[in-house]
């Protein structure tokens, strides 16, 4: 099955950081899943590098914004390649593909009579390129997310007709339930819809630093209007069109921040473009430092690669999925960093790897046996499995990986429950270790998504040659596909303790 995954494309007026790198792992984490299912997976993300915000950001940096834009985007990319994620694309709003495809959807909703010239003046939150009413704001008409003020604008743009498209987007989302998840994030979107819709601008003639409109090349297009695009120009959308006819519609990962421009605008644009909407949307909640939105406005900004070096990439990556419902808020905080690290990963996990190769070592001559057919692991295997393939399916990695934490505690509880490192080398120790060895195999492939390294290493460890990027589920975590036979190696700690700073 085709499956096309992105990010929201990031703006490159700063260095990346962990509310960005937190939607990247969680999309990451959910397109490995979906290659261990065996899908055709698309994965992308990006950067965002038009608009006002990096006119000035470039100027303040004394760059133009090329330069700009071109010493930044590379941090993007760095960072994910640091951080274990493998994305298939990345995709920067200043690449000639990108531009044609803009310039082809652009023109499609012109076509369909869906972009009218109009005069327009509003108060505008430069941070959001967004224009607000007065009951939107703050006191102080000061914008709701980044708590400045606002700024009078007054434009003749261009502007697309939304205020049309009310009644076709109810009817689509009534027919698409579902599409939107978590649940309570779609009630949001489509209080959105059912409040009433306004017409958005989609050009500025105040700016450069854009894609110009096809038809007056006065105007340059509206930031949102170029960014949202890049879902379709990045899989050949006014390029190639037989690979976007393969791959559209995709499924969005975004933060609640930006359900309007995704869930209310985007479909209508499609729709008017004659195109299909998403598959689907997945709404993550945000990370708070402190209890604040982590923003570089906000100045509480932490360095994903700081944590990296703390508690290693599995560890970090562990933490945001493990930590956080996705759709709902969370709280980032070192000591919930390092306490989840030491809990789940040092005692848990890497307590049975480390248990395992020592007993194997010691009482099997460090060749793993096969695992029983009628285990008491086998069921819990089989729960784990199922609430995996349940939980990432709705994008809850949190869920997942507490179902296969479920099946290490049960198989820690299995080892002190019989005592392997008291028996005699034997039958009833081979039985005890075959099936903990299984149950480490089946651990390995469900964590791969979110531990790849691990995984990996687990694997290796275990005796098992290939990894277990190459298994598929389910079939590859039904109980009894360990070997045995294999030689059991015991290596360093995986997961040292941890002391907080
Ligand atoms: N460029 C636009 C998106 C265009 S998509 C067509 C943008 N960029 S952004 O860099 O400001 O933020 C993008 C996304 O990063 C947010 O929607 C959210 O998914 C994620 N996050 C940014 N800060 C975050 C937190 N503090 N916590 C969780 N996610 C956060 O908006």
């Amino acid at each position: 099955m085709n499956f096309y995954l992105t990010t929201p494309i990031y703006y490159v007026t700063a260095r990346p950081h962990l509310g960005h790198a937190y939607s990247t792992i969680v999309a990451d984490a959910v397109s490995r899943w979906h290659r261990l299912l065996g899908d055709e997976v698309h994965f992308l993300t990006g950067t965002d590098e038009h608009g006002q915000k990096v006119v000035d950001a470039a100027s303040a940096a004394g760059l133009d914004p090329q330069a700009f834009v071109d010493s930044i985007a590379p941090l993007y990319a760095q960072t994910w390649q640091r951080l274990g994620v493998a994305n298939d694309d990345f995709i920067r709003t200043t690449e000639a593909r990108h531009r044609a495809g803009v310039g082809e959807l652009l023109q499609a909703c012109y076509d369909a009579g869906d972009i009218e010239l109009d005069l327009y003046s509003g108060k505008y939150c430069v941070a959001c390129e967004e224009y607000y009413t007065d009951d939107e704001l703050d006191p102080g008409d000061r914008c709701r997310i980044h708590k400045l003020p606002v700024e009078i604008y007054e434009e003749e743009n261009y502007f697309f007709r939304l205020s049309r498209y009310q009644d076709r987007l109810l009817q689509w989302y009534a027919d698409h339930p579902g599409a939107i998840r978590p649940e309570f994030r779609a009630n949001e979107a489509l209080g959105l819809i059912r409040g009433g819709l306004r017409d958005f601008s989609v050009s500025r003639t105040s700016l450069t630093w854009g894609i110009p409109l096809p038809w007056d090349t006065r105007h340059v297009a509206y930031v949102w209007f170029d960014a949202l695009a890049n879902y379709i120009t990045a899989v050949g959308y006014g390029t190639d069109r037989s690979q976007f006819e393969r791959r559209w519609p995709g499924h969005h990962l975004i933060g609640k921040d930006i359900i309007r421009h995704h869930c209310v605008y985007w479909p209508a644009m499609l729709l008017s473009a004659g195109l299909e909407p998403p598959a689907g949307w997945a709404v993550g909640g945000w990370l708070l430092v402190g209890g604040e939105k982590m923003s570089k406005t906000t100045g509480n900004v932490v360095d994903p690669l700081d944590l990296v070096d703390d508690v290693g990439v599995d560890g970090f990556r562990y933490y945001l999925l493990a930590d956080t419902p996705y759709g709902q808020d969370g709280d980032f905080s070192v000591e919930g960093l390092i306490g989840r690290y030491n809990s789940d990963l040092a005692n848990n996990l890497g307590n049975l790897v480390s248990r395992v190769a020592t007993v194997v070592g010691k009482g099997c001559a460090g060749v793993g046996p096969a695992p029983s057919s009628d285990s008491a692991l086998s069921s819990a295997a089989a729960e784990a499995v199922r609430a995996n393939l349940a939980a990432w399916g709705e994008f809850q990695p949190s869920r997942a990986l507490d179902a296969t934490w479920s099946l290490i505690r049960a198989t820690n509880a299995h080892l002190e429950a019989n005592e392997p490192w008291k028996l005699p080398p034997g039958q009833q120790l081979d039985r005890v270790m075959g099936d903990a060895l299984e149950a480490l195999r089946i651990v390995a492939v469900l964590c791969w998504p979110a531990v790849p390294s691990t995984a990996e290493e687990v694997w290796r460890r275990i005796g098992l040659g290939g990894s277990p990027a190459d298994q598929r589920v389910p079939a590859a975590a039904e109980w009894g596909g360990y070997p045995g036979g294999t030689v059991v190696t015991k290596g360093a700690p995986l997961f040292p303790r941890k002391q907080l700073a």
